[in-house]
């Protein structure tokens, strides 16, 4: 928090004015903001130009949700292809300053694949640690083409925690999880962005996925600053979504809130949030609290089909995203969120990041029977709709011209 109470007006002004700088420090959507940023000497910033991601509109799943408008802030369009970027700016900056020879980090992918990426700009030495198995291809191929010396681990993203936490302990290893308060400082500067793409118009909600539950707190400090400081007159309400096979918070509130959280085995197929044990559980807690949302979960194929929808607006977002509109959903049904109220959903991940889901998904190859049979007739229509599978054929123009046909007689029927 900066010294003095800054003047709203003229940071708003300063923020803009550095959009059109060319000094890269302007350039990236994180240090924009080093107004509201802990004091990292210029020099020693290590930026890729990361934030200023786009805000969409999503006309086809607010017609689908009855909503007047409804808004996606994606993160996934940052260098690496996740939100991490905008933490790992700040925190790797800070590893700098400290003369740190080197850093590390358990994962469920992206963290991995953010902090090598600006492990390697600063020239310092990388170490991810990471569920063997259990991370999705793209990511795990970051953190080998960044250079991070690489550590699949026989366990889960909560044991290589455990092993980390100790590693930290004994050797001079600068720990980049997202316990890290540098982390959640540069994490909440989205919030400060997305009120500005919105003329500074609050919206009603924003829906965020919940897995170590550090966003939804830097997000949650990020909008609290905004009001604390006279930007804004009230916070929006944030929500956070988890899916069901890795639902630690969503139990802790469903049984009452009170004494500790209690760690569950974590499954899902959205591996970014698979995760048991979540650090900053009390953090989301009170995020959830002060701004008056909720914590929902959804299953494997009510985000599937959320992921579809949201590709289907040639947006696109990984598995860990799409829970946001799977949960909107429910929210929506039981008016807890209004149909006139105005929603942003933050995609964290690009979709390029696991192809392989997508591709199941869309061959009918990524949910069981069991699970396909669970989805509501709606639910199966839509999906219907949305699945394409490629098809092989003969390089011949008549065959070409024949499926094009068939798909255009099943559009029109
Ligand atoms: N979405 C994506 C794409 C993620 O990678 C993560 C977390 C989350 C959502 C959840 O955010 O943990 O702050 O609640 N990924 C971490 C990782 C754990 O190691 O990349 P959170």
């Amino acid at each position: 928090m900066p010294r003095n109470r800054p003047n709203p007006s003229a940071l708003r002004y300063l923020w803009q004015e550095r959009r059109t700088s060319t000094l890269s420090i302007d350039q990236s959507g994180v240090w924009r903001f080093r107004d509201l940023l802990p004091i990292v000497s210029n020099e020693q910033i290590v930026t890729l130009r990361e934030g200023n991601t786009p805000l969409y509109e999503m006309p086809k799943c607010a017609k689908s949700l009855g909503m007047n408008w409804l808004l996606a802030k994606h993160q996934g369009m940052n260098p690496t292809g996740s939100f991490k970027d905008t933490g790992m700016t700040a925190a790797l900056s800070a590893a700098v300053s400290s003369g740190y020879e080197w850093v590390a980090c358990a994962s469920t992918g992206n963290t991995s694949a953010a902090m090598a990426a600006y492990a390697a700009r600063a020239g310092l030495k990388s170490l991810v640690l990471i569920p063997e198995g259990k991370i999705a291809w793209g990511k795990l191929s970051q953190a080998m083409d960044y250079g991070s010396m690489t550590l699949q681990l026989k366990t889960d993203f909560d044991g290589c925690v455990k092993v980390l936490t100790e590693v930290v302990q004994r050797a001079p290893v600068y720990l980049l999880n997202s316990v890290n308060p540098y982390r959640l400082e540069g994490q909440k500067t989205p919030a400060f962005e997305m009120l500005e793409q919105m003329e500074w118009q609050v919206p009603h909600h924003v829906i965020v996925p919940g897995g170590n539950l550090a966003n939804c707190s830097a997000l949650g400090k990020g909008f609290a600053e905004m009001k604390h400081l006279g930007f804004i007159h009230r916070v929006p309400k944030i929500s956070i979504i988890q899916a069901e096979g890795a639902n630690p918070l969503y139990r802790w509130l469903n049984s009452g809130g009170v004494g500790p959280l209690e760690p569950v085995t974590a499954d899902t197929r959205a591996t970014a949030i698979r995760i048991g044990n979540p650090a900053s559980w009390k953090k989301a807690a009170r995020v959830l609290a002060s701004t008056g949302g909720w914590c929902e979960q959804v299953t494997e194929q009510e985000f599937a089909l959320a992921k579809a929808e949201i590709g289907a607006e040639g947006i696109g977002c990984e598995p860990a995203s799409a829970v946001t509109l799977a949960g909107l959903k429910k929210l929506i049904a039981d008016g807890r969120v209004g149909q006139e109220e105005t929603a942003v959903l933050l995609l964290t991940g690009h979709t390029l990041k696991d192809p392989e889901f997508t591709i199941k998904y869309h061959l009918g190859e990524l949910l069981t029977e069991a699970e396909e049979r669970g989805a509501t007739p709606a639910e199966r229509a839509r999906t219907a709709q949305l699945r394409r599978q490629p098809l092989v054929m003969d390089a011949n123009v008549d065959d070409v011209l024949r499926a094009l046909e068939a798909v255009s007689a099943v559009q029109t029927a």
